[in-house]
């Protein structure tokens, strides 16, 4: 059974993906910060495994990949943060905390797993961006350029290990109705007005996030590498049905 390591699993898009993942005969492995915050996912699907690390710290990841006993056929680095806030006001910590953990964990993550990716022959990463990274706003902060780094990374990545036999993509979600967004659109009035602004006129579900990384790693996208999937509805693509025509 082919094995997926999904970093951040523990809840909203993570948690679903590997709620899809094991749908689709998948192995599924788990590394979160804290075991007691995805004890519902945990309990709904108990084949799972869980290693409680944090991605930016280099031990605890190492220690998972130990524990695996296997390596992993799908890496989806999709542990997150987002700290909304002024530059001016947003201490160095918090921003270097940011990065630490959006970029540079992800990024060190994938050189790990594809080292043992690349020593079994093959493998596929999956990176979580954003459309924060694509078209940002003020108050996103560093996640703008956290996510905008890791989809230049996952290019770059896919450069270095594509001959080696790992692909590297990454799936940019749009607004999504879960997760780190819920408690934004749990006012219906606000996800109303957001989803008229979405071409597709509904904002995202885990679910679609979930499909688009399991579609990535199937053989069905095997020629597909260092590409960015943007899965919004078409919203990043809208800039100009946003502006007066009169
Ligand atoms: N929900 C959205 O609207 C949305 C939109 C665009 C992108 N994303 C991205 O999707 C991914 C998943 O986010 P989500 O919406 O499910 O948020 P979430 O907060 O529900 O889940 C993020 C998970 O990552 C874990 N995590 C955070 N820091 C970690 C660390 N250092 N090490 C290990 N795990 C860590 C958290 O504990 C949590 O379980 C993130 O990368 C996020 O940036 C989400």
């Amino acid at each position: 059974m082919a094995l997926a390591f999904i970093t951040g699993g523990g809840t909203g898009l993570g948690a679903e993906m590997a709620r899809c993942a094991q749908a689709q005969g998948w192995d599924v492995a788990i590394l979160d910060l804290c075991r007691d915050a995805a004890r519902p996912i945990l309990d709904e699907l108990p084949d799972v495994r869980f290693f409680e690390g944090d991605v930016a710290r280099e031990d605890t990841v190492v220690s998972a990949l130990d524990g695996l006993g296997a390596v992993p056929d799908l890496l989806v680095n999709n542990a997150g943060i987002l700290k909304f806030g002024s530059l001016l006001e947003t201490s160095f910590d918090e921003f270097a905390r940011i990065l630490n953990v959006n970029l540079t964990g992800a990024v060190n993550v994938s050189r790990l797993v594809a080292a043992r990716m690349i020593a079994r022959g093959h493998g596929s990463i999956v990176n979580i961006t954003s459309t924060a990274g694509i078209a940002t706003s003020p108050g996103v902060n560093a996640y703008a350029g956290a996510k905008r780094g890791l989809a230049a990374m996952t290019e770059m990545m896919a450069q270095e290990w594509g001959p080696l036999g790992v692909r590297v993509n990454s799936v940019a979600p749009g607004m999504i109705q879960g997760g780190m967004s819920r408690s934004i659109y749990a006012d219906r009035a606000v996800a109303d007005r957001r989803a008229s602004a979405v071409p597709s006129r509904r904002l995202g579900a885990e679910a679609d996030i979930a499909n688009a990384v399991l579609w990535l790693a199937s053989e069905e996208a095997s020629y597909i590498n260092g590409h960015e999937l943007v899965v919004d509805g078409g919203l990043t693509k809208a800039t100009m049905s946003m502006i007066p025509r009169d």
